[in-house]
């Protein structure tokens, strides 16, 4: 592979920290540089183990702050970004969608602009890439007997969180046909795997269990989502980066279509498998089903024929060695997951969960 310059927006979080270990296991001599504000999201210790590569580099700092990327972009040479700042919760984006708006759609833009003002400046070099990574809830839900999404299926988003990823996802596709900056962008299922941040579904139900707290299971638990194990979805993006072909879409998905309440179950079955004096056994005793999150898209799923033929990728991991691998590492890494109870975590889980059961 040719001597990649990078950048990558959000390499702090969950699927951003899992890509940079990787990417860094693979390619041990690109320059890496992370740029990440640290919001509630953001865990620094997540890459804790590369802070002494000499490739790599930490910053903290805005997408929207169009100065601090100017300098970024000119000083380290980036030619490549990977993308993944974002807000990226949907309960927390019905809480407050402002914040959704200001990093995934303004951000987005203001990164959006100041790598084209770079790769113009260089006269357009073909090597440069513009990595965009979404999601399919852009796609809004299907029914049960629809097919699941492809790259071409109308976009119908129906949370703030969706609708700012969309209007991200158009502005990338945009500066491809306007400027013809080489952008690429994936719309993925959903990932789980290590380095989850306690409020998503299954590292809150994770954590729940060894805690010995109810699960909150949302409306009658039979929504479904396609669920991709990071460390496969990591793979798929660096191919896109190496093989991809600049203005395409592809979607990535984890061939694991499952309802909520089987998930939450399979997630019970494995903890009590694993986890030695659970607080409460079986675990599945403390399913509690809670009210419905508003505007609850009923379905998601992936067709992923369109990498598979194009760039040769297919996921390695099944729901249940994913499964496995996730909770062991929840179960190994307990400091990691407490020291991110915090107060203010607290709170939003109480606003989010207090008074809520059926
Ligand atoms: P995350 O919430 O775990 O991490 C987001 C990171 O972005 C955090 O480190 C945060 O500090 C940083 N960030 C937020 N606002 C920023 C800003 N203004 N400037 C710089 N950094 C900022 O998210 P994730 O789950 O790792 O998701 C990564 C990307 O993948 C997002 O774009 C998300 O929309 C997309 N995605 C996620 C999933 C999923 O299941 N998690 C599925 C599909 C797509
Ligand atoms: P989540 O992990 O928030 O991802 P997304 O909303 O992006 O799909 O939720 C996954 C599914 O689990 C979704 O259908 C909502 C549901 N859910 C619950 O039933 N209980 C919970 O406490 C959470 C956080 C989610």
């Amino acid at each position: 592979m040719r001597q990649k310059r990078l950048l990558v927006t959000g390499g702090a979080g969950f699927i951003g920290s899992n890509f940079v270990h990787n990417w860094m296991k693979n390619y041990p001599d690109t320059r890496l540089v992370v740029l990440d504000a640290l919001t509630y999201a953001g865990n620094r210790a997540n890459l804790a183990k590369l802070e002494e590569d000499e490739n790599f580099r930490f910053v903290k700092g805005d997408i929207g702050d169009r100065s601090l990327l100017d300098q970024l972009l000119e000083e380290e040479k980036i030619d490549t970004i990977a993308h993944f700042a974002a807000e990226s919760h949907v309960d927390r984006s019905i809480l407050g969608p402002e914040a959704f708006i200001h990093t995934n759609v303004v951000g987005t833009f203001t990164l959006l602009e100041a790598f084209r003002q770079s790769w113009e400046s260089q006269k357009k070099p073909e090597n440069y890439r513009f990595l965009h990574i979404s999601t399919d809830e852009v796609f809004g839900s299907l029914a049960p007997e629809d097919p699941p999404f492809t790259e071409t299926t109308p976009y119908a988003p129906n949370s703030p969180y969706a609708a700012s990823k969309a209007g991200s996802d158009h502005l990338v596709r945009a500066y491809y046909h306007t400027y013809g900056l080489p952008t690429l962008i994936t719309n993925c299922s959903n990932n789980y795997g290590p380095y989850h941040f306690p409020e998503k579904l299954i590292p809150l139900t994770c954590i729940n269990i060894l805690l010995g707290k109810p699960l909150p299971v949302y409306g009658d638990g039979q929504n479904i989502r396609d669920w991709l194990y990071v460390g496969d979805h990591c793979s798929a993006l660096e191919l896109v980066l190496e093989k991809g072909e600049p203005g395409q879409t592809y979607n990535i998905g984890g061939n694991n279509e499952v309802k909520n309440i089987d998930l939450v179950k399979m997630i019970c079955a494995l903890m009590d498998e694993l986890g030695a004096n659970l607080p409460v056994s079986p675990a599945g005793d403390l399913i509690t089903f809670v009210k419905d999150r508003p505007g609850h898209d009923r379905r998601y799923g992936i067709n992923g024929s369109k990498i598979k033929q194009e760039l040769g990728w297919k996921p390695s991991e099944t729901l249940a060695t994913g499964l496995r691998l996730t909770l062991e590492w929840y179960l190994n890494n307990r400091d990691w997951w407490e020291h991110l109870l915090s107060p203010e975590y607290q709170a939003y889980y109480h606003k989010m969960y207090q008074n809520r059961e059926l």
